[in-house]
């Protein structure tokens, strides 16, 4: 039998599924270790992780959608490959991506996303945010038990990023059956990876967006879209429309299923750690800490990539141009090096925004600060709304047992579905 660490991180759906003790067993070789039959490293080392996604000059981040395991389009050649990589941008998956942007191209584009972002626009979205939350909580509560993933997760991070962009509400329904419609990128089951072409729910959003630019042009309003459509680059240049339309449909796409599973992920342990709930409830300013907590234990992204563009080392160990590298941040968020008992939850832990869990470097997630709020507000209301949140126990077991379905994916950690129960605040209204 094949031992765990040497089995395929990329198509394992047992290890997709709970993916820490794979983690682990590569740690006992060490923070970087190259696998038998792999021609990429794997990085479990929380030092280690941050020095790779802080080396840009060495490190590139083409290969971030595609996965460590993807055979590079080209032979690499000598000591340096950055030419080569640009030159074969085009046949890198997502090769025009943001995320996957190096050097100038990303600088550019990134300080263009980052202007979009302002501390107003935030304000206002956190306003909504707010009162959308109230309303589905409370909706949910009224029944007394719902699925978190499906019913409120999934549907409020689609209507949060559609109101801070500007997505017209009479959109939002189209834009919500479209992400339910698009198999979640790094998905194991090669037959959901059906949509192809024009009808991929993906290039249908690319049409929108195209729409929405092209409307704000002609007509300016007050909302990210306008601003987007305006947009230049620092140096005075403006982006092409393919830029501008590939930008705003990563907006929309990229906190989906992260902030959406980090939710889901969050309430398990808000239910079962025990006195956690009550020590929420009793003081709501706890919060933002157990979720930087759980964003070390549970981060909703599970690995990065990157490739070594010149020769250069990790630590002491010399990599060659060209070696493909997996980052697991689910490995180096609980490197025992750094984290004292590193799987277990513990809130207020010194220093816990260190985690690595939205990377780190010029491609830091740039909607952190959205996802956090995202989260901590829904929890703040469920927290306010209820006396008790409990499981489904004919779906997920006793206490002592408990069972979960987690998604099949390679990049991401979540579960397909949360069954809660809730017993209403005093003073509760239907
Ligand atoms: C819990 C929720 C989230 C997690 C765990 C997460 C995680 C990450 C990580 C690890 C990266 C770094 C990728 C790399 O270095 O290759 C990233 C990048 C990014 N994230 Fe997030 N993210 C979350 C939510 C969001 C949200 C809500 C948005 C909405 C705007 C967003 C937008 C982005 C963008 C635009 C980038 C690319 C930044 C760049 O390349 O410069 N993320 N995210």
């Amino acid at each position: 039998m094949t031992a765990l660490e040497n089995r395929d991180y990329f198509t394992d759906p047992d290890i997709a599924r709970d993916p820490y003790p794979f983690f682990e067993a590569v740690r006992a070789h060490g923070p970087v270790w190259q696998p038998e039959n792999r021609d990429y490293l794997i990085v479990t080392g929380f030092d280690e992780t941050i020095e790779i996604l802080n080396n840009h000059h060495d490190f590139s981040a083409i290969v971030g959608l595609a996965g460590a395991a993807a055979p590079l389009p080209f032979e690499p050649i000598g000591s340096d490959i950055t030419d080569q990589i640009e030159a074969h941008r085009a046949k890198f998956l997502g090769g025009d991506q943001v995320v996957m942007l190096d050097d100038e191209p990303h600088t550019k584009l990134r300080s263009l996303m980052n202007r979009l972002f302002t501390p107003s626009r935030l304000k206002a979205n956190e306003e909504y945010m707010t009162a959308l939350a109230e309303r589905m909580v409370h909706d949910v509560v009224a029944k007394g038990r719902c699925d978190l993933i499906s019913e409120i997760a999934t549907p409020f991070v689609t209507l949060v990023i559609s109101d801070l962009l500007g997505v017209p509400a009479e959109d939002r329904d189209t834009f919500m059956q479209l992400i339910d419609a698009s198999p979640a990128p790094g998905n194991l089951d090669a037959s959901l990876n059906t949509h192809e072409g024009e009808t991929h729910p993906m290039v249908a959003m690319t049409g929108y967006f195209y729409r929405y630019i092209t409307e704000r042009q002609e007509n300016p309003r007050d909302d990210i879209l306008t601003e987007l459509a305006g947009a230049e680059y620092h140096d005075g240049t403006r982006p092409s429309m393919m830029d501008l339309m590939t930008l705003g449909v990563f907006m929309f796409g990229a906190g989906q299923d992260t902030s959406a599973k980090l939710l889901g992920n969050s309430m398990r342990y808000i239910i079962d750690v025990p006195g956690l709930q009550d020590q929420l409830r009793a003081d709501p300013s706890l919060i933002p800490a157990m979720l930087e907590e759980m964003l070390r234990l549970e981060g909703s992204t599970k690995q990065l990539s990157r490739l070594a563009r010149r020769d250069t080392k990790i630590g002491d160990l010399p990599v060659k141009a060209g070696t493909k590298v997996l980052m697991g941040l689910s490995g180096g968020n609980r490197d025992p090096g750094r984290w004292e008992n590193p799987g277990e939850f513990q809130l207020n832990r010194p220093k816990i925004k260190e985690h690595v869990a939205f990377g780190r470097g010029k491609h830091v997630c740039a909607g952190a600060p959205l996802a956090r709020a995202e989260v901590r507000i829904i929890i703040e209301k469920f927290l306010e709304q209820t006396a008790h949140i409990g499981l489904d126990e004919s779906k997920h077991g006793p206490a002592s047992q408990r069972q979960f379905d987690f998604e099949p994916i390679f990049i991401i950690r979540g579960l397909s579905e949360l069954q809660v129960t809730f017993t209403p605040a005093a003073g509760f209204k239907p």
